[in-house]
């Protein structure tokens, strides 16, 4: 009976939601594919690349007009879509061309990088985002994006760890929910949403080593548990497509994998939509030493599932030999057509092909709410890392400000990797709005490039400590640089490039109150920062509107809550590091040198996932649980009261953390089950609630089974995952 329950539940949940399909479209669907030969069928397959200036290729308008250019990438623009468009229009069936590009964190809007977005533990957020950018992409023509990335990343040596929502599955679907409802809608028909995409299926984050592209050994229980869940939180709220992995997992590559799409993706979860290759991912089979020619890899791919193919063109070039070989089946020729055709008729296309010329300007124009959408998400993305003494914000009594670094007046880097259509010129650096403040306040600031992430002859420590001496405070913004982090960006040594640290080391030498702002993609070496800067913000790369959001959080004119969506490593030893590691039988112990720890490090990272300070104190007690004991299938609610001690409205993120303590299968020390982003007044003070039921209490077993088991279940209420209030409840036999 209980089981039943639970399977009930399991399946209601994982029911996809489905945007509004007009009532003909299977028979729509059918007409065509009875009339379209091998060669049109093949062709509704084929993505092909634009250039990156957004304009089609000359080639594109020839294939669209004979009928045979299923979807482009890059291709942007309202007046440029429109123009191929017209070509397809033009063919025998007039089966429209669905144009994507990769939207990642903003179309000319912006927004910080999803790092920083998942750092502001506020899914409302990111979905208020990516509806922004939604309706920036739909005016431009683009109906499609590649976004939501979400993969789980345990490891901050592959620079696409900046492109996703860090380290934890409930964080990581929260936002997969969020970003691919912002993108959406309810129905991404509408005039101002596109179809978005689940990407990259599957484990490519877990790259051996944190080398892009590089193999994925992945238990299958861990894919189960870590990296499939906002996948699946995507397919439930009903994303339109999914994107193929680069690597391979467990020997397979992604993009052959047939359990991957036909059998987790497509049978299991019910999914509707297409699926699309990663760029030459096809085609790459060959070098993946699992196809012999191009022949081959299409079989592969298309038999895996793979619907269609970015950029190769294997599949046209071979698929009606394959076919008249039998290597693929017409059935499964069919069903890749198919699922293409919906996704177009899905997005609108047939009713609405074209995108309104005169009103893109209008709409992509860095007017309106955009900018102070941006500025929202950015200020919400800073995490305080560290405040000693109230170092941060800048005290009202200072009058001589030095301000230091190369990313303080670069308007490109703060738009980190993949800009969308972002000009460096829409965006307001640190520099610039540190100096408008400085005039409105009396305060005399002095900027120094002084040194940035690449060496350059513009470094100058020494110029830097001279102004620092004159200087009652002295604002360093240091990191990395935008392409030292995203696809093709690994490091596999995350100290502070070129010559920050030394720069660094040298303002503190003075004896000045130093503040660090950190911009990067990923975790960096902040040892000697931790242990010797009294205050550090890490800013991410915070987009068009970080440089006022940046200097409004460290004038403290607004209120930094965000928290860390990853373990903060001491070392690159250290990887991969997370905090919801299993129990083992030698839990680290400074007694014992036979336990699980280093001979030359701690085991505990510097800075926690979910850490993050305010300005404000904020005090959490008062746990209660409501129940000592439920039945398998019951709830539990866990609560706690937050107050706001201070004198200013400010948030704070409240979190519970659930341990299963004993189970069939070794289980995580601690996982995140529940946040809430709260703001309150000062003096205020709420109950925060959390809700556990069987989608948070249970686990996959041995058997792959799904399951919630009895026992002693311990949680805690905190506002980071060390520490926080502790009870515990029971599940009853
Ligand atoms: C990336 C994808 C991206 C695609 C199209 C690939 O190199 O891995 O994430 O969507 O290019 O630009």
């Amino acid at each position: 009976m209980r089981k039943i329950a639970i399977a009930l539940l399991l399946a209601a949940l994982a029911a996809p939601v489905l945007a509004a399909a007009p009532a003909d479209m299977d028979a729509r669907i059918g007409a065509l594919l009875s009339q379209m030969t091998v060669e049109e069928k093949l062709g509704q397959l084929q993505q092909l690349d634009g250039e990156a200036n957004g304009e089609a290729r000359a080639e594109h308008f020839d294939l669209a007009r004979k009928g045979l250019l299923g979807s482009t990438l890059n291709v942007r623009g309202a007046k440029r879509t429109n123009e191929l468009q017209r070509a397809a229009l033009q063919s025998r069936l007039a089966i429209p061309i669905l144009f994507a590009f990769d939207v990642i964190h903003g179309y000319r809007t912006i927004f910080p990088v999803p790092l920083g977005e998942a750092a502001s533990f506020d899914p409302a957020q990111a979905e208020t985002d990516a509806a922004l950018a939604a309706r920036e992409t739909r005016a431009s023509g683009v109906r499609w994006t590649f976004a939501p990335m979400v993969d789980i990343a345990r490891d901050p040596r592959w620079g696409r760890i900046v492109e996703g929502s860090g380290e934890d599955a409930y964080l990581g679907s929260a936002m997969a929910r969020a970003r691919v409802r912002g993108f959406q809608g309810a129905d991404y028909s509408a005039g101002d949403r596109v179809a978005a995409c689940a990407k990259h299926w599957a484990a490519y984050g877990a790259a051996e080593a944190g080398r892009d592209y590089s193999t994925a050994e992945v238990p299958e229980r861990t894919l189960y548990e870590t990296y499939f869940p906002p996948f699946r939180a995507a397919v439930e709220q009903g994303v339109a497509t999914f994107m193929s992995a680069f690597d391979s997992l467990n020997g397979v590559p992604c993009t052959a994998n047939t359990w991957l799409m036909r059998g987790v993706l497509k049978g299991d979860w019910g999914f509707p939509g297409l699926v699309v290759s990663d760029y030459t991912s096809v085609h790459e089979l060959m070098a993946h030493g699992v196809a012999a020619d191009g022949a081959d890899a299409a079989r592969l791919a298309l038999n895996a599932g793979v619907d269609m193919e970015m950029v190769s063109r294997d599949y046209v070039t071979n698929g009606a030999a394959l076919l008249a070989q039998g290597k693929i089946s017409q059935a499964e020729l069919d069903e890749a057509v198919r699922r293409v055709l919906r996704v177009k008729f899905l997005a609108g296309l047939f009713d609405k092909p074209y995108a309104e010329e005169a009103a893109e300007d209008a709409i992509v124009s860095m007017n309106g709410d955009s900018r102070q959408a941006a500025y929202d998400a950015a200020v919400k993305s800073f995490v305080l890392l560290k405040n000693e003494n109230n170092a941060l914000p800048i005290p009202p009594g200072v009058k001589n400000l030095l301000l230091v670094g190369a990313l303080a007046d670069d308007q490109a880097a703060l738009m980190g990797s993949w800009t969308g259509d972002g000009k460096a010129e829409d965006c307001i650096t640190v520099l610039q709005e540190f100096r408008a403040k400085s005039a409105e306040r009396g305060i005399r600031l002095t900027y120094l490039y002084a040194a940035g992430p690449e060496a350059s002859e513009k470094d100058d420590i020494l110029a830097a400590v001279k102004a620092a001496k004159r200087a009652d405070y002295v604002v360093a913004v240091l990191g990395e640089g935008p392409n030292m982090s995203g696809e093709a960006a690994s490091r596999s040594d995350l100290s502070l490039p070129g010559r920050q640290l030394e720069l660094l080391k040298a303002l503190a030498a003075t004896g000045k109150p130093v503040a660090l702002a950190l911009m990067s993609g990923r975790p960096v070496d902040l040892n000697w920062p931790a242990a010797n800067i009294p205050a550090i913000m890490q800013a991410w790369f915070p987009g068009t509107m970080g440089g006022p959001a940046l200097a409004d959080a460290l004038f403290g004119t607004v209120q930094p809550a965000g928290k860390l969506p990853l373990s903060w490593p001491r070392s690159v030893g250290q990887i991969p590091l997370y905090y919801n590691h299993l129990s083992t039988g030698r839990p680290a112990d400074p007694g014992n040198k036979y336990s699980s720890k280093y001979l030359d490090a701690p085991n505990t990272p510097l800075y926690p996932f979910g850490h993050g300070l305010t300005y404000m104190p904020f005090e959490l007690n008062d746990l209660r649980v409501s129940a000592s004991s439920i039945a398998p299938s019951g709830t539990v609610s866990v609560s706690a009261s937050l107050s706001n001690k201070g004198s200013v409205r400010a948030d704070e993120v409240v979190q519970l953390y659930l341990q299963d303590t004993v189970a069939s299968v070794a289980r995580p020390v601690r996982e995140l089950k529940g946040f809430e982003r709260v703001t309150l007044e000062p003096g205020q003070s709420r109950r925060v609630e959390f809700k556990l039921g069987p989608s948070e209490l249970g686990f996959y077993g041995a058997d792959l089974k799904y399951r919630v088991e009895p026992g002693e279940f311990r949680v805690w209420v905190s506002t980071s995952s060390e520490g926080g209030l502790q009870g515990s409840f029971n599940v009853a036999h």
